[in-house]
């Protein structure tokens, strides 16, 4: 038995009706009646066999976090990223890691040559002479290679570099990347390979990238940071098998892509405990507890439109918090230039962090330094009220594990010990309540 389905030519989207434009990615570039086969199906209790599958280590302890303990057998993994983000660099750690597991790995390069791949294995300091590589455009000769190898983990960097010789358009364009992804899922599938394919993403968020890939595949790993900044964060935005709330963070070093265990401590490394416009906010990345620093900077402008400049936060929640503060705490920043930033590189996107920047914002204006030992969390609404957060306990559970002793929170919210609440019904409760002074905190031991 067959049924008509029709997928979009851009993304791959398929539905039971017709449809102009795209309900998935939007495009008007139309869908194409596909047969799908429903005669094969089979049934099963999903119970049946289903033992969770065995994973293969890649060594890359931040990398293994994110896909749920490593690689699965026939999976299909999309690696995404800006260029020159460290794709290239992170795969090539991972086939190293693989080796020394004693997975048969093969790296398909269709970006560098040989020389240049084993070049930068050099420089990485992985054992470039074990690692195995062929450098070529055409899907056909990466399948024989693939084969010709046994590899277990087939590595393509990128996609877009690649041709099928059936398919039109040139190496990039959705048909080909397309085709060629196709063609890599059936053969991952036929013969349970790991199939790694690295994808670059367009500024617009990528044609022939990943958004026309994420239906096929199995994974989806996306690599971002501020390109400015060493701090690397990977994110999984799909997991068939695994969640998709671990972020993996590195930095990048002047050759390799480094593991950060504990971020937090990472971030607050170079504080300055004591001065004023700094406030503690513990964040979440994914399931992943994150302490960051934010900062604020208040002064005089010389400008007739002062200023608002938003660094790693979202300007538009600075512009609103900058007019609640001026309403609700008469705090007058009418002729002054507010800088807020996220310290450390890490961008802060959670409204979660409300409390801790208008708290940052209040200590610059009055310049009275916050103690260190307090962080701050929840969102501010439009009144002033502090509202709570999802995953305050995760949050508080890091604060009170990297010493800090005073949570500021709202009303409603629970502090775990050994942290001291300092509930807040509003902000400028909260700027009452903030303790000024050095409590007892060993800042030593944050190090
Ligand atoms: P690369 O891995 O080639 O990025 P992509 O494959 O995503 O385009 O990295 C870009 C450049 O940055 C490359 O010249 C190597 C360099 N780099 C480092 O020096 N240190 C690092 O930790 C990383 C990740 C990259
Ligand atoms: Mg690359």
């Amino acid at each position: 038995m067959t049924q008509d389905r029709y997928s979009c030519l851009e993304c791959g989207y398929s539905a039971p009706r017709w449809f102009g434009r795209c309900p998935d990615c939007g495009s008007w570039s139309g869908a194409a009646s596909t047969e799908e086969s429903l005669a094969a199906a089979t049934v099963g209790a999903l119970g049946d066999g289903n033992a969770p599958p065995e994973r293969m280590g890649t060594q890359v302890a931040e990398l293994d976090r994110v896909l749920g303990g490593g690689l699965v057998p026939g999976a299909v993994v999309l690696l995404a990223g800006a260029p020159g983000i460290g794709k290239s660099t992170l795969v090539l750690q991972m086939l190293d890691g693989l080796r020394q597991s004693g997975w048969r790995a093969l790296l398909a390069s269709g970006e560098e040559s040989l020389a240049q791949v084993s070049l930068r294995a050099r420089r990485l300091r992985v054992a470039g002479d074990e690692l195995r590589a062929t450098a070529t455009t055409s899907i056909d000769a990466v399948i024989d290679a693939a084969r010709a190898e046994r590899a277990q983990v087939l590595v393509v960097d990128s996609i877009q570099t690649l041709t099928a010789p059936g398919a039109e358009g040139r190496a990039g364009s959705v048909t080909q990347v397309r085709e060629c992804t196709a063609a890599l899922v059936r053969y991952a599938k036929e013969t349970a390979t790991v199939v790694v394919l690295v994808g670059h993403v367009t500024k617009e968020g990528g044609v022939a990238g990943p958004k026309t890939l994420e239906h096929i595949v199995d994974v989806v790993l996306v690599l971002e940071g501020e390109r400015t900044g060493a701090l690397r964060l990977l994110r999984a935005t799909k997991n068939r098998f695994g969640s998709c709330d671990e972020t993996g963070v590195f930095t990048m070093t002047d050759v390799r892509l480094e593991p950060v265990p504990d971020p937090s401590a990472m971030l607050l490394a170079d504080r300055r405990p004591g001065a004023s416009g700094s406030v503690v906010f513990p964040g979440l990345e994914g399931n992943r507890p994150v302490l960051v620093e934010i900062q604020a900077l208040v002064c005089a402008t010389t400008l007739p439109q002062p200023r608002r400049v938003a660094i790693g936060i979202e300007a538009r929640r600075l512009t609103l918090l900058t007019g609640v503060l001026g309403q609700h705490s008469g705090l007058d920043l009418g002729q002054r230039d507010v800088f807020v930033a996220a310290a450390g590189g890490l961008a802060v996107r959670e409204p979660a962090a409300d409390l801790a920047i208008a708290l940052a914002m209040y200590s610059a204006a009055t310049d009275i330094a916050v103690d260190p030992g307090v962080v701050a969390v929840g969102e501010v609404g439009l009144s002033g009220e502090i509202r709570r957060v999802p995953g305050s306990q995760r949050r508080l559970a890091e604060a009170a594990r990297l010493c800090f002793s005073h949570a500021i929170v709202s009303q409603s919210a629970d502090v775990p010990r050994p942290l001291t609440k300092v509930g807040a019904v509003a902000v400028s409760d909260a700027f009452e309540l903030v303790p000024r002074r050095a409590v007892q905190i060993q800042l030593e031991r944050l190090a």
